[in-house]
């Protein structure tokens, strides 16, 4: 992982430029880092705000793996995040599954992993990951404000980027070399030790349907189970949005 590194001062979406590298033959383990994106992209088609200061990184990976397992990476980067975080910057650092990484009850870090497979095969998948390291949040827009903030203003001083990154690059090697051995249900231990949702009653929003219950696991592909009111159980994956109601 890393021996190919793209930076740049500005782009779009690093996940953008990834693809397009990507197309043209980029090896596994290329990164694509920018200072800032004029349009980066989080999940659901919104907006990712990346000014100067975060990290906008986004990593092409060709695992040999079957394509439906290919939402367990986004669990993988989430452990590698969260270990990073706390051993570096000693935070109390948390999961909201699938993919958003809290300091205490806010969102520091998103990931977004896209793929371009068939149902047999990944050609490619790209996983994006955006941190908010040295930016000030209070000066985002007020909706996204309150749901965030940054190492930068958790910490009250600035991060090393470089260090962080080189880091958070060790953790991720690790953690997907045991993916690709198989040991899956070892990282969902690490994931399970990180989370904030386990436990807690949430709301998800399915395919136009909301279906509300308590977060009772997660199981061994990674899928969350919620436990309605019913007391009937419902599957989770990756793809869809949930909502943790205190
Ligand atoms: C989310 O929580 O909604 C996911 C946010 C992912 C943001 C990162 S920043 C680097 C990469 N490039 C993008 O355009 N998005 C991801």
């Amino acid at each position: 992982i890393g021996h190919e590194i793209h930076y740049f001062n500005e782009v779009d979406s690093t996940n953008n430029v990834a693809k397009e590298l990507a197309k043209d033959g980029a090896v596994e383990g290329t990164i694509v880092i920018a200072e800032s994106q004029s349009m980066g992209r989080g999940r659901r088609g919104k907006k990712w705000i990346s000014p100067e200061g975060g990290i906008w990184m986004s990593i092409i990976l060709r695992p040999k793996i079957n394509p439906a397992k290919a939402p367990q990476l986004t669990l993988v980067t989430g452990v590698a995040v969260a270990e990073t975080l706390k051993n570096e910057c000693g935070l109390d650092v948390g999961i909201k599954w699938p993919n958003d990484i809290l300091v205490g009850e806010k969102k520091v870090c998103g990931i977004l992993t896209e793929a371009q497979a068939t149902t047999k095969k990944v050609e490619y998948l790209i996983v994006g990951i955006g941190i908010d390291l040295n930016v000030d949040v209070k000066l985002f827009p007020p909706k996204l404000r309150e749901g965030a903030t940054s190492l930068k203003n958790e910490l009250e001083k600035e991060i090393h980027s470089a260090e962080l990154i080189q880091k958070f690059l060790l953790n991720f090697e690790n953690r997907y070399n045991e993916f690709k051995e198989d040991k899956f249900p070892e990282i969902l231990k690490q994931w399970r030790m990180f989370s904030k949702t386990i436990g807690s009653y949430v709301e998800v929003h399915k395919r136009g349907r909301t279906v509300k219950g308590e977060a009772v696991g997660i199981n061994k592909d990674g899928i969350l189970i919620l436990e309605l009111e019913d007391g009937s159980l419902e599957k989770v994956v990756s793809g869809e949005c949930i909502h943790v109601k205190k």
